[in-house]
């Protein structure tokens, strides 16, 4: 035998040296929920170790983040049911708890990159991303709402902005409205690839926004399609986004490969609340090592081609990180 490949696993120091793929803190991003009140903080039952915060409560642990090397954070808000409406017009009233927080969080650590969520639903009474009229999404109608809701964010700090809903036309549109106001160097992460998934159970529970009747899938793509993927892809990189996500992350590592191969923008991955769940709920019954599990998935995505993830297990990464 002329070639053993196992020559070049035989030590730690020689698989390190050969090593393809390294995930360090600055490529993820960490999403947190906040919510209305003070002093308070409460865990999300699908989510061990996951908590939806006050704002002065997110402020430390923001701050604890920040420490661990965390750069980004992705703002999530929960919304009390009776401030949704049809028209989700609490997501750009001025002062709103969601616009205060990523103020008061700009202000205190500017250095701490920002991304919001551009999406009808956590505000929505209908719980869906846009504009429910007879029991239809109104896509036109929405981008309106949608582009209120990104300047609002964009005037309270945010540095990206990712919409979230699977609207036609929103990057432009987005793009446009944030042009308009001067605000060139706020960045789009669309949601390119966000396919209607079971993954996203946890996430609903922890925003209490699913939706109340029906499904997405007159928005969200058909898990089964790789197609689709490219022409979503076209579209948000010629309406001048500056990354494109894909959504889930560990059953469409293809989605994320093909991407990265087709496209020359940063590709990210959201690795979702479902998947998360999955790796914690396993570990907790002892049925698998949760950290090396942690680190393999989010080693495959990073293998796949993204090159930013948003993920859950950030802190936790973050800490092992420390450790080591
Ligand atoms: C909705 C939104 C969802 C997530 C982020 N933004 C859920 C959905 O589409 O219902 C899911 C994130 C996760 O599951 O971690 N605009």
């Amino acid at each position: 035998m002329l070639r053993r490949p196992r020559r070049n696993r035989q030590s730690a120091a020689i698989r390190a040296m050969v090593e393809e793929t390294t995930l360090s803190v600055s490529d993820l991003i960490y999403p947190m929920f906040v919510m209305e009140g003070q002093n308070l903080t409460t865990e999300v039952k699908s989510m061990p170790g996951i908590f939806r915060y006050t704002t002065d409560k997110l402020l430390e642990e923001i701050a604890v983040c920040q420490d661990l090397g965390i750069k980004a954070i992705d703002l999530f808000p929960q919304i009390p049911e009776a401030r949704k409406d049809k028209y989700a017009s609490e997501s750009y009233r001025l002062g709103n708890m969601y616009l205060e927080s990523i103020h008061k969080i700009k202000n205190k650590f500017p250095e701490i990159c920002i991304m919001t969520d551009v999406a009808m639903d956590p505000y929505s009474s209908d719980g869906h991303d846009g504009l429910v009229e007879d029991g239809k999404i109104l896509n036109d109608e929405t981008l309106q709402i949608l582009g209120n809701m990104a300047l609002a964010q964009a005037r309270a700090g945010a540095d990206i902005i990712g919409p979230s809903d699977m609207m036609d036309g929103r990057v432009g549109y987005l793009r446009e409205t944030l042009d308009d106001e001067g605000f060139t160097n706020v960045s789009i992460m669309s949601y390119t690839a966000k396919y209607a998934s079971a993954f996203y159970g946890p996430f609903r529970d922890a925003l209490e926004s699913a939706p109340k009747f029906g499904d997405k899938k007159s928005y969200q793509m058909n898990p089964a399609n790789t197609k689709e993927a490219l022409i979503e892809a076209e579209l948000d990189y010629a309406e001048g986004a500056d990354f494109l996500m894909v959504k889930p992350a560990l059953a469409y590592l293809d989605i994320i490969k093909l991407l990265n191969d087709n496209f020359n923008i940063p590709i990210a991955a959201y690795n979702v609340s479902g998947e998360y769940a999955m790796v914690k709920a396993s570990a907790q019954n002892g049925w698998l090592d949760g950290t090396r599990t942690m680190v393999e998935c989010l080693t495959s995505m990073k293998r796949a081609g993204a090159k930013v993830i948003l993920t859950y297990f950030a802190k936790e990464f973050a800490l092992l990180k420390q450790e080591k």
